[in-house]
């Protein structure tokens, strides 16, 4: 393992996998309430358990709260440790440093938990500089309420001015949150997943199969609801040669699926995928991405493919 990894945070590096708890409460683009409801939550928190997952991702804003609540309720009625793992939106309002403490605060309460075993900045844009929330994120540190300190959406300088500020405080970070799938690899291109590697900052990859596409079922002819549908048009008609390989190279490991093979593929890459998961049968197969690994060639492969339908 990379030596630039400090103790504290070694535990994030060992985590392969962990799921993403978004859709948990959240209406406007996961139809929370329409095409699942907390009972199909718990069995997919529970099948991920039984699956060996124990890293879940919330946020105090999934569902306005809801996502961190369901979350308390699956964890209580669990003996399996979970790592937990939440962030705090820098809303323009919150501009007192005790904002963050407070905010903490009320994601530990609706969880249930006395800390977090990762707090993250939800997004970089903030009326208070990075430093300003660094100092409060070392003081969450101190206090207990946070194991480790993590950012989200943060570019290489963002990331750099966090890291150097927490590390005035002798707090490493500990993860940077970002999108990443086959779909988008910008942080690949732009020298962030590389950067990360370097200075031990674990690479969370959200959205790693982007919002549903990579699993295949979504076309020009059946295109995702609302939102999503929009904002992927131009992107469908590109993307079956990339989804007719990603079947083929399935096929070599025993009839893998194209989530899994989406997956697979950001952990070779050396990130941790956190795919959203509505139900049990979505949990269930996104799970099984682990246990097996592409080959470097597939992935070369891979790469070239989503090279063509990102150019
Ligand atoms: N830090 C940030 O700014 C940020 C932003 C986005 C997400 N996140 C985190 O990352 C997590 C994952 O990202 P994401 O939710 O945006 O996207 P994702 O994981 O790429 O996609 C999740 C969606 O894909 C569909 N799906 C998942 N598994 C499937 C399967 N096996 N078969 C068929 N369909 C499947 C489901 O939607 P349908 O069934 O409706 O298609 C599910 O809601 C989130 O839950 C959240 O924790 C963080």
């Amino acid at each position: 393992m990379n030596d630039t990894i400090s103790n504290e945070t070694r535990f994030l590096h060992a985590v392969e996998f962990g799921l993403g708890a978004w859709q948990w409460g959240d209406r406007l683009i996961w139809q929370y309430g329409q095409t699942h409801g907390d009972e199909d939550c718990r069995a997919a928190f529970e099948v991920s358990l039984q699956a060996g997952i124990r890293f879940v991702d919330t946020a105090e804003v999934y569902g306005s709260g809801r996502s961190e609540r369901l979350l308390g309720q699956f964890l209580k009625e669990t003996d399996q440790p979970v790592l937990v793992a939440t962030k705090y939106f820098p809303f323009p309002w919150r501009l007192q440093k005790k904002s963050l403490i407070r905010a903490l605060r009320g994601s530990l309460e609706r969880i249930g938990i006395e800390s977090v075993d990762l707090y993250q900045i939800h997004q970089p844009y903030s009326l208070r500089p990075i430093e300003n929330l660094m100092e409060a994120m070392a003081e969450a540190v101190k206090e207990g309420l946070t194991r480790t300190v993590g950012v989200s959406n943060y570019n290489q300088s963002q990331m750099l001015r966090a890291y150097s500020a927490l590390a005035r405080k002798n707090v490493p970070l500990a993860a940077n949150q970002v999108t990443y799938s086959l779909l988008n690899r910008a942080i690949e291109k732009e020298g962030l997943l590389a950067r990360c590697n370097e200075l031990g900052v674990r690479v969370i990859a959200y959205s790693p199969i982007e919002k549903g596409l990579l699993t295949g079922k979504y076309s020009v002819e059946n295109p995702p609801p609302g939102i999503r549908g929009q904002r992927y048009a131009s992107l469908l008609p590109k993307i079956g040669a990339l989804l007719k390989l990603m079947t083929a190279i399935g096929q070599e490991h025993g009839g893998k699926s194209k989530a899994q093979v989406a997956l697979n593929w950001c952990i070779c890459k050396g990130s941790m995928p956190i795919p959203g998961a509505k139900n049990a049968e979505q949990a269930e197969e996104n799970a099984g991405a682990l246990g097996w690994k592409l080959t470097e060639e597939e992935v070369a492969k891979l790469d070239e493919a989503s090279d063509s339908v990102l150019k």
